[in-house]
C-alpha cells in the first residue's frame, strides 16, 4: 500500500520516460495529473516526435537531450531494443532507471552491463511488478527457501500475432486453449519478447530465469490476459490467478501495467509505503 500523502519536504521527484506507446502514454498522462503530488514528467525521447503529439510533453528523439534535462529517474517503456541502447547510459548519467521489459534481463550479459552501470554511479536498476502480483511474498518466501515455482501465461490467439507463436499454430483457426511453448522463463523472455515480461519479472523475485517454469497458451475463449502463478516451498504454496483486462491499444500488454509503473514511482514520494 501506497498512501495518497506525499512527501512534502523533499524536492520533485524529475521523470523521463522512454517510450509513448500504450504503457509510455498511460505514464504521461498520470504523472501530468499528479503534477501536484511531488512528480514531474521533463520529456519523453520517442522515434519520431509525432508520437507525442497531444501529450503534452516535451519528445526527443536524441538521449542525450533527454538526459540533458536532469531527470532523477528514466522510465523505459519501448522494448528490449531501446534497453540495449540506452539503459547503462542513463544509469551512467546518474539517474535511476525503471525497465518496463524486464524479458531483456534474459541477456546475462547485458544484465551485468546494467548492474555495474548502476554500481559505478550509486543508482538503481528498478523493476515493477507489471502485470503480475504477489511479487512481494514470493521474495518473502525465497528467503525461506522456495521449491517449484511456475508461471502459465495465456493470452487470446492475436495477442501472439508476430511472435513464434504463429509457426507453430494457425492462431486464427484455433478453437480450443493451446499449450504452444513449455520451457524456462529466460527462453520464454528470449523468445517472446514482447509476452513474456512477466516471466522474467517472476524469474528474478524468485528462482531465477533457469528453475523458474513457464507455459504459454493461445486461449480463444478469454478476452483479457491471465496469469497463474503456483509456487511451493517452505513457507507453504501459492496459487495465484490475474484476470487482466488488456490494454485497448496493445493486445500483448495488461492495462494494469502502466499504473504498476505509477505505484512504484508514486512509493518514492508517499509518506508511508509498502
Ligand atoms: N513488465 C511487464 O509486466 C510488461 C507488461 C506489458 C508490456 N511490457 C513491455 O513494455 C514495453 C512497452 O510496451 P507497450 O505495450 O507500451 O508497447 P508499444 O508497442 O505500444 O509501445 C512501445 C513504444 O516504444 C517506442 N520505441 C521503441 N523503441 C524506441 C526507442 N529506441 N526509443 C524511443 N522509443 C522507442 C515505439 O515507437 C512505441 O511507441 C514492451 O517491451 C513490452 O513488452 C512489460
Amino acid at each position: 500500500m501506497t498512501t495518497n500523502t506525499t512527501n512534502s519536504n523533499s524536492p520533485t521527484l524529475r521523470v523521463a520516460l522512454i517510450g509513448l506507446g500504450a504503457i509510455g502514454r498511460v505514464i504521461a498522462q498520470e504523472l501530468q495529473a499528479r503534477a501536484s503530488e511531488g512528480v514531474c514528467l521533463v520529456g519523453a525521447l520517442a522515434q519520431h516526435v509525432a508520437e507525442g503529439e497531444g501529450q503534452g510533453v516535451q519528445v526527443l528523439t536524441e538521449l542525450a537531450d533527454l538526459l540533458a534535462l536532469k531527470p532523477d529517474l528514466v522510465v523505459e517503456a519501448a522494448g528490449h531494443g531501446a534497453v540495449k541502447a540506452h539503459g547503462a547510459a542513463v544509469l551512467r548519467a546518474g539517474c535511476d532507471l525503471l525497465l518496463v521489459s524486464v524479458g531483456v534481463l534474459s541477456d546475462s550479459a547485458l544484465q551485468a552491463d546494467l548492474e555495474a552501470a548502476a554500481e559505478a554511479a550509486g543508482r538503481q536498476l528498478l523493476l515493477p511488478s507489471g502485470a503480475l502480483a504477489g511479487l512481494d511474498y514470493l521474495q518473502a518466501a525465497r528467503m525461506a527457501g522456495l521449491e517449484r515455482v511456475c508461471l502459465r501465461s495465456r493470452k487470446p490467439p492475436l495477442a501472439w500475432r508476430d511472435t513464434p507463436a504463429e509457426a507453430l499454430l494457425d492462431l486464427a483457426s484455433i478453437k480450443t486453449p493451446t499449450v504452444f511453448f513449455s520451457g524456462s522463463a529466460r527462453d520464454a523472455a528470449r523468445l517472446y519478447p514482447k509476452n513474456a515480461n512477466v516471466a522474467a519479472t517472476l524469474a528474478i523475485c524468485t528462482l531465477g530465469m533457469d528453475a523458474t517454469q513457464v507455459e504459454l497458451v493461445a486461449d480463444p475463449t478469454i478476452q483479457g490476459n491471465v496469469h497463474e502463478i503456483e509456487a511451493s516451498g517452505a513457507a507453504g504454496e501459492m496459487r495465484l490467478q490475474l484476470n487482466n483486462t488488456a490494454s485497448k491499444d496493445n493486445p500483448k500488454t495488461s492495462m494494469v501495467t502502466p499504473y504498476s509503473v505509477m505505484r512504484s514511482i508514486m512509493s518514492r514520494r508517499a509518506r508511508v509505503s509498502v
